[in-house]
C-alpha cells in the first residue's frame, strides 16, 4: 500500500505514471496502466485531427474505468496551425480526468480546465520552472531529470538533485522522473520528497507498446551508456538511443546546422516512421539512461506489480538497517 498525496489527488492505486510517449502513447498502453493501478497516459499529438483524438479518448474509455491522462505537449510559442487550443477543448468535453503538459507554460487553458474538475500535471526539466508554475493553479509539477528520455532541459543536472530539491521548495506534490524503471528507483523518489514518479522508457519496452518489436529486444540488450544527447545546439536538447541518425544529428550541429536543416533528421514523422517499421538507424528515439535497468519486455501489469513488490523488499531491508542502528 502506497498512498501520497498524489494517489489521493487522482484517485489511483499506486503512484506510478506513465508519462506521455510521442507516437505511442495510444489507448493500448495507456489502459493497461491505469487497469494496472497507474496512472496510463494517451498522447494528443499521436493524432493529427481532433475527431481522431477524440476517437482515442473514446476508446481508452470503453478499455478502463480508471483515471487516465492526455498529455498536450507543446511548442515553446503557439505557432500557426496547432491544435493545442482545440486539444483542450475535447479533453473538457470528453471530460478526460487528468491532463499532462509539457513545453510551454499551460496557463491560459487552466480556467477550463479548473471549471471542469480537470487535474492538471505540468511537467519541467529545472527548479527554476518549477516554482514559476507553482501558483499558476496546476495540480501536480513532474521533475524530470538528465537521465529521462525526450526533455531534460539544458542545465545538465540529474534526477536526484533536481527531485530533492524540487520536493523540497514547492509545496504542491512532486512526480519524480528520469532514470526510474524498478522498485529500487520508485523507492528513491519517495525518499527524494516525491510523491510519485512517471516513466517513459520502462513503459515503452512492453507488451501493449506499439513499438516496433525491434525496438524492443533494442532497450533490452542496451546499456545505460547506449543514450546520447542531441540539439543542444538547438537549445532544445533530447536524450536518444544511439544511432546513425543521432550521429548526423550531433555532426550537422557541429558543422552549424540550425532547426530547418536538422528536421530532415529529427523531424517526428521520420522518427515515427522508424518506430513503427522497425528501422533502428533512420530516425531519433528517445529514450533515456533507464534502458540499463531494462532486462525484460512485459505486460504492463506487470512492471507496475514487481515495482511495487520490488519496493515492499526495499522497505523491508531499509526497516532492518534502521533496527540495527537502535
Ligand atoms: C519514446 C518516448 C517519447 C516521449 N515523448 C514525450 C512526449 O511527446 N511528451 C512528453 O511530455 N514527454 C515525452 N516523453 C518523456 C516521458 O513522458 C517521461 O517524462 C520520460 O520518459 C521520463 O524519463 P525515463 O524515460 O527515464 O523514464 C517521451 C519518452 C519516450 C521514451
Amino acid at each position: 500500500m502506497l498512498k501520497t498525496r498524489i494517489t489521493e489527488l487522482l484517485n489511483i492505486q499506486y503512484p506510478i505514471m506513465q508519462g506521455g510517449l510521442q507516437h505511442l502513447g495510444t489507448p493500448e498502453l495507456a489502459s493497461a496502466v491505469s487497469n494496472a493501478g497507474g496512472l496510463g497516459t494517451i498522447n494528443a499529438l499521436v493524432y493529427p485531427t481532433i475527431p481522431e483524438f477524440r476517437a482515442a479518448i473514446r476508446q481508452v474509455k470503453a478499455m478502463t474505468n480508471k483515471p487516465f491522462c492526455a498529455n498536450v505537449s507543446m511548442l515553446p510559442t503557439l505557432s500557426p496551425g496547432e491544435l493545442t487550443p482545440e486539444y483542450f477543448k475535447v479533453i473538457v468535453e470528453e471530460g478526460v480526468p487528468v491532463v499532462e503538459t509539457a513545453g510551454r507554460n499551460p496557463k491560459d487553458f487552466i480556467p477550463m480546465l479548473k471549471a471542469a474538475g480537470i487535474k492538471l500535471i505540468h511537467k519541467v526539466p529545472s527548479v527554476k520552472l518549477a516554482k514559476k508554475v507553482e501558483n499558476i493553479g496546476v495540480d501536480i509539477v513532474t521533475i524530470v531529470g538528465l537521465e529521462c528520455a525526450g526533455h531534460p532541459g539544458m542545465d545538465d543536472v540529474t534526477t536526484i538533485v533536481l527531485g530533492n530539491k524540487t520536493a523540497k521548495e514547492l509545496n504542491l506534490p512532486v512526480l519524480i522522473g528520469g532514470g526510474i524503471a524498478d522498485g529500487a528507483g520508485l523507492m528513491a523518489a519517495l525518499a527524494l520528497g516525491g510523491e510519485g514518479v512517471v516513466m517513459g522508457t520502462r513503459f515503452v519496452a512492453t507488451e501493449e507498446c506499439i513499438i516496433h518489436a525491434d525496438f524492443k529486444k533494442w532497450i533490452v540488450g542496451a546499456s545505460e551508456n547506449d543514450t546520447i544527447l542531441i540539439q543542444r545546439s538547438i537549445k532544445n536538447m533530447v536524450r536518444a538511443m544511439k544511432n546513425k541518425a543521432a550521429s548526423t544529428c550531433l555532426e550537422m550541429e557541429k558543422n552549424g546546422a540550425g532547426l530547418q536543416e536538422l528536421l530532415a533528421i529529427i523531424s517526428g514523422k521520420v522518427g515515427k516512421k522508424s518506430m513503427l517499421e522497425g528501422d533502428l538507424d533512420s530516425g531519433i528515439f528517445a529514450a533515456g539512461q533507464a534502458v540499463g535497468l531494462i532486462n525484460d519486455i512485459k505486460p504492463a501489469k506487470q512492471v507496475i506489480d514487481d515495482m511495487i513488490m520490488e519496493a515492499e523488499l526495499i522497505m523491508k531491508r531499509l526497516n532492518g538497517i534502521y533496527a540495527k542502528q537502535q
